[in-house]
């Protein structure tokens, strides 16, 4: 792996936080050069400080922002000349039932998970062709399954797959890998900063962060798939068989599902 890496430039969107910022460590580790977004200065410059590497360069962008994604790429390719890999990770989450929310948390799930993904691929693409590289979506197992209580954010993973996998399709023979990845529950921040039905962040997490896959673990695994330039990575036990089931037992799954997320602490659907 680390030969792999070794003078790659790779690009992670949402890099302050979870998942992105597990990669940030992961990739370092195998030698590549890193370029991260996210739209809190803040906390960027935490990420900065804590990491303390001169192959790590940070910079504001909001993903749901076509402006500032085209800044964001325009000012990797100026530091380090090229992109190899784009890793499409920033995202955000919600927990409201539909009839209850305002139709903006929609839009705000749709243009961060799936236009962010769309307009940073957009900018990327140039560079990642001549280097016949890699393109990333973190999806969810909710871009598989649609889950109660997140019409939105299934909608936008189920968007960011159906965009990947025809642009896999369409890069067959260009020597350019596109890949998704659907982590299972991973703990992280995405729980807390999910939008409430006004589109709020709830500030809270209704699971147990500490029982589930760790934010590295996930990363550890997204950095062996793209080594070997995969098509999917669909990560946990539960998530596996989620999947699965989906394509064999459809209408069994939804009771399944239902009852489920029924459980979880302050659900709406109790
Ligand atoms: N954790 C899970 O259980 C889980 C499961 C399946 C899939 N995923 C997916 O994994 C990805 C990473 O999530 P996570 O769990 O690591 O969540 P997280 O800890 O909340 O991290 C999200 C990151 O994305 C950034 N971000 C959010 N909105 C952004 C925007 N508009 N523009 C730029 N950056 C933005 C955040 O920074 P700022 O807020 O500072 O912008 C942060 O760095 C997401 O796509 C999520 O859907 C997570």
């Amino acid at each position: 792996m680390k030969t792999y890496f070794q003078n790659k430039t790779v690009v992670i969107t949402g890099g302050s936080s979870g998942i992105g910022k597990a990669l940030v460590s992961e990739l370092l580790t195998h030698g590549a050069t890193i370029a991260v977004c996210g739209r809190k200065q803040n906390a960027l410059d935490a990420l900065q400080q804590e990491i303390n590497n001169s192959s790590l360069f940070t910079f504001v962008a909001d993903v749901s922002v076509e402006a500032d994604c085209k800044a964001f790429i325009d000012a990797t390719i100026a530091k380090f000349g090229k992109i190899d890999i784009l890793i499409n990770n920033a995202g955000i989450s919600m927990r409201a039932l539909f009839r209850d929310l305002d139709v903006s948390v929609l839009k705000s799930l749709m243009d961060i998970n799936f236009w962010g993904t769309v307009y940073c691929t957009k900018f990327a693409y140039p560079s990642i062709l001549a280097n016949k590289g890699t393109i990333v979506g973190v999806s969810s197992i909710a871009g598989y399954r649609g889950l109660p209580a997140r019409t939105g954010y299934s909608a936008s993973k189920f968007a960011m797959q159906g965009f990947l996998e025809a642009l896999r399709t369409e890069n067959l023979h260009t020597g350019v890998n596109v890949m998704w990845v659907c982590p299972g529950f991973t703990a992280s921040n995405i729980r807390n900063t999910a939008l409430n039905p006004q589109g709020q962040a709830q500030s809270e997490t209704p699971l147990d962060e500490g029982k589930l896959m760790s934010a590295e673990a996930v990363a550890a695994e997204i950095a062996k798939a793209i080594g070997k330039r995969k098509r999917t990575l669909v990560l946990t036990g539960q998530g596996k068989l989620t999947v699965l089931l989906s394509k064999l037992f459809p209408g069994f799954l939804d009771g399944m599902v239902y009852n489920h997320f029924k459980k979880e602490p302050g659900s709406p659907l109790q």
